[in-house]
């Protein structure tokens, strides 16, 4: 096979060849970068249906497979016998930490869970009612604000504490909100904590009292981290590049990451699960949604389901929806009405010609939710939970790109179809 696409304008008659360029795995890629200067044309594909903006080595997805590589990694493996730290590790660094590299990295996270007490007099400055994704955006992004001696981000030594900063405070920051929102106040990391067992207690231990660490709730907040902590070019990870393209601040880049994840089409879509499932109450109710999702004049959609990548099934999904019957009954919510009523809800739309025809299945949020709610965290902390966890893909690919000798600002083009010309008329004779 030629390692070439040709490309003939049939309008000017010019013919071009354009390189084919062969990832690890996955469709070849052809490079257009010359097409503007050669045939004067840009390319139009809002959405990137058919776009690679970058190259990457930190994950695969191959969507009609319904497979999940980290590093080469199965996720299905990672998930059962790997661990959130060694996941952070291995997609930080490239490859498996040897027993040494992963307690040197978990000691590193640990040294940075502290948050400058300064920073504290941030979230003072939202109402209790915030939503803690909107508190998390901006304290996050005040993260800029310090730091200054180690946020040269030319110096791979400087990326490398960034990201282990990020990755580190999280937890901490988001815990805050958390305890904001209540009104109760900040808890301080404990470093002998797993990265997951540290948030549960930041969240629900208080002064007064002793606080014991449930490990059915750690392990599977640990497993839910380890399935979210990268998907390759997402909505986020995508702002996260785009933003530290122009050699922006780290932590700022991180917070657009964060921005791009609450909208539920994306990260937001666990939080939007369990209000749908709240809202449709009842078994009983389920035809009249399942109607309303089918219905193009309706704006309603069955969140949970359907991927832009996955069109056989999210592979996420399956892990969680073990682990989900699993943490339920060990916990004592499998009689949880609203479990019930997820599962109905899935084998209607499973069995439903609109949705299969479509390849809607249910995605890896269609049940965190659902594991969220059995561990007693509130709604809206569920995006928040998908944010500690997506700083490390975030983190993994802002490293790789900048870290790249030839890394240079993305600027898209666009299809201008505004007016063509106007002059300007005095506001007196505007009609
Ligand atoms: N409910 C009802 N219909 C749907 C749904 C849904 N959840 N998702 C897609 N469709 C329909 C669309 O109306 C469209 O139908 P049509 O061909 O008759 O016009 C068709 O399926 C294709 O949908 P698109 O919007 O073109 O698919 P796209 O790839 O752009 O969107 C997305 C993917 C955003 C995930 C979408 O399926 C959706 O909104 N799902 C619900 C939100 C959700 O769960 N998001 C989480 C994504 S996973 C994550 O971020 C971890």
């Amino acid at each position: 096979m030629p390692d070439r696409v040709t490309l003939t304008d049939s309008r000017s008659g010019k013919v071009i060849e354009l390189p084919l360029l062969h990832g690890t795995h996955g469709p070849p890629v052809f490079d257009m970068g010359r097409l503007y200067r050669e045939l004067g044309y840009f390319t139009y594909d809002p959405g990137f249906l058919s776009t690679a903006s970058c190259h990457s080595a930190v994950t695969f997805i191959d969507g009609e497979e319904g497979v999940l590589l980290y590093r080469g990694y199965p996720i299905e493996q990672l998930a059962e016998h790997s661990s959130f730290y060694e996941v952070a590790y291995l997609l930080m660094n490239e490859a498996l930490p040897t027993q040494a590299q992963l307690d040197n990295f978990t000691t590193l996270i640990s040294q940075h869970t502290m948050i400058n007490e300064s920073l504290k007099n941030f979230y003072r400055g939202f109402n209790h009612d915030a939503h803690p994704m909107a508190i998390m955006v901006g304290v996050v992004g005040s993260l800029s604000a310090f730091y200054h001696d180690s946020t040269d981000i030319h110096n791979p030594a400087h990326r490398e504490i960034a990201a282990l900063r990020m990755i580190a405070k999280m937890p901490t920051i988001a815990a805050a909100s958390y305890k904001h929102s209540i009104g109760e106040p900040f808890v301080y990391p404990r470093n002998s904590y797993s990265y997951a067992g540290n948030l549960l207690h930041m969240m629900f231990s208080v002064p007064s009292e002793e606080y014991e660490l449930d490990p059915v709730a750690e392990k599977a907040l640990d497993l839910i981290f380890v399935l979210h902590a990268d998907h390759e070019q997402n909505a986020s990870t995508s702002t996260v590049r785009l933003a530290g393209s122009s050699g922006a601040n780290p932590f700022a880049c991180i917070a657009s990451g964060i921005a791009a994840l609450w909208g539920p089409a994306h990260g937001g879509a666990n939080e939007a699960v369990l209000r749908m499932l709240e809202e449709i109450g009842d078994v009983s109710n389920i035809p009249t949604y399942i109607a309303r999702a089918k219905d193009k004049d309706d704006g309603f959609r069955l969140m949970g389901f359907g991927h832009r990548i996955y069109k056989n099934y999210d592979p996420r999904a399956r892990i969680i929806r073990n682990m989900c019957h699993e943490v339920l009954s060990e916990l004592g919510n499998e009689n949880d009405p609203l479990f019930e009523l997820a599962l109905r809800l899935e084998e209607v739309a499973l069995n439903d010609d609109y949705f299969v025809s479509r390849k809607l299945y249910p995605n890896v949020d269609f049940y965190s939710g659902l594991i969220y709610r059995a561990l007693g965290i509130p709604i809206n902390m569920y995006t928040v939970m998908f944010a500690i966890a997506r700083t490390v893909g975030w983190a993994a690919h802002w490293k790789e790109m900048i870290g790249e000798p030839q890394q240079r600002i993305g600027r898209p083009r666009q299809l201008y179809d505004g007016p063509a010309h106007r002059d300007y008329v005095a506001i007196e004779k505007r009609s």
